[in-house]
């Protein structure tokens, strides 16, 4: 293995940065040249490929976003767009590349060497942490903290006025994200997509709340929930309880951003690194992740499809310590 580019692809999370220097530094280290690829997959259509060396990756660890930018790329889902890539990273004579992403990252890498069989490592990049085959994802870590931040400061002002607050957070389909800072936020009630949502037993739940003269009362909503984000549901009870006067917040973006906490640094650099000693050893096709402490490499396609489940038993013991 000569040449590698690393690139970055979908929704940032805090650490990415930190996987890059990973990549660059574990790279340089087995004496291989390393191309940072500008906005994802879109750079390597476009062919914004720039020669990094240990020096590029100086003062980044710390760093939120990704230095090397990032971007959805439509153009990547056609085999025109991955044909384009292809010939790009031929060009460049690039023989393996770490994708630092998601799950569309994931699924677009899995089928870039379906079909041209260039040797590709996934490093797990989003806050979401749905990804199978690692128990954390980088980000996740930094946006439950950003979030439950927020969430106790929404805590103060709810119970200075005695009010009930639904609080949406992100995660897409999944509902990690909402279940650990409804755990650590002592939230009265939790919404997640892997469960589907009875509202009535949401307002009994409430209700009960109310009845027992609880000051305040946090509902946080995963944005991906069946009963849908914050609005709806809102909505929907407010049908059901006239009285109710709620507030509403959308954390959003702030969840993605920020220095990434000490967890996120290490789990960054340790797949980064990873990454690179699995294309050294011939590895491709394969995402990689850390459980149970230690590296762990499963098929592109098996981190897409199979699913990470949510810890249920997390639910239950929100609720009876939320009482
Ligand atoms: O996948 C990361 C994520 O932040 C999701 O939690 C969220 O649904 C989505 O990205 C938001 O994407 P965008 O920044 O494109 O609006």
């Amino acid at each position: 293995m000569k040449n590698i580019a690393v690139l970055t692809s979908g929704g940032d999370a805090p650490g990415m940065n930190a996987c890059i220097r990973a990549v660059v530094r574990t790279a340089v280290y087995h004496g291989i040249n390393v191309f940072g690829v500008e906005r994802g997959y879109q750079g390597l259509i476009e062919g914004l490929f720039e020669p990094m060396d240990s020096h590029s990756v100086s003062n980044i660890i710390q760093r939120g976003g990704t230095i090397l930018k990032t971007a959805r790329c439509k153009e990547f889902e056609a085999p025109k767009g991955r044909r384009l890539a292809f010939e790009n990273l031929q060009m460049k004579k690039i023989d393996g590349v770490v994708a630092i992403g998601g799950n569309g990252t994931y699924a677009g890498a899995a089928k870039f060497y379906e079909e041209f069989g260039l040797p590709i490592v996934g490093a797990p990049g989003t806050i979401d942490n749905d990804l199978y085959g690692t128990d954390y994802t980088i980000g996740y870590d930094t946006a439950i903290n950003t979030a439950l931040d927020a969430i106790d400061k929404i805590r103060d002002t709810a119970d200075s006025f005695d009010r009930t607050f639904f609080v949406e957070v992100m995660g897409r389909d999944a509902g990690f994200i909402a279940l650990d800072v409804g755990l650590a936020g002592g939230a009265e009630a939790i919404l997640v997509p892997e469960l589907h949502t009875e509202l009535d037993a949401l307002i009994a739940t409430l209700q009960k709340g109310w009845g027992r003269k609880k000051g305040s009362q946090l509902v946080i909503v995963a944005e991906g929930d069946d009963a849908g984000g914050v609005f709806e549901v809102v909505n929907k009870i407010k049908e059901k309880v006239q009285a109710l006067d709620p507030r509403m917040v959308v954390l959003g973006h702030i969840q993605r951003g920020g220095s990434p906490t000490a967890r996120d640094r290490v789990l960054a650099s340790r797949v980064g690194a990873g990454a690179v000693q699995a294309l050294t050893e011939g590895k491709a096709n394969v995402a990689i992740g850390i459980v149970n402490d230690k590296i762990n490499l499963v098929s592109l396609n098996d981190a897409v499809n199979m699913k990470k489940p949510v810890n249920e038993g997390l639910l239950k013991l929100a609720a009876i310590l939320s009482t």
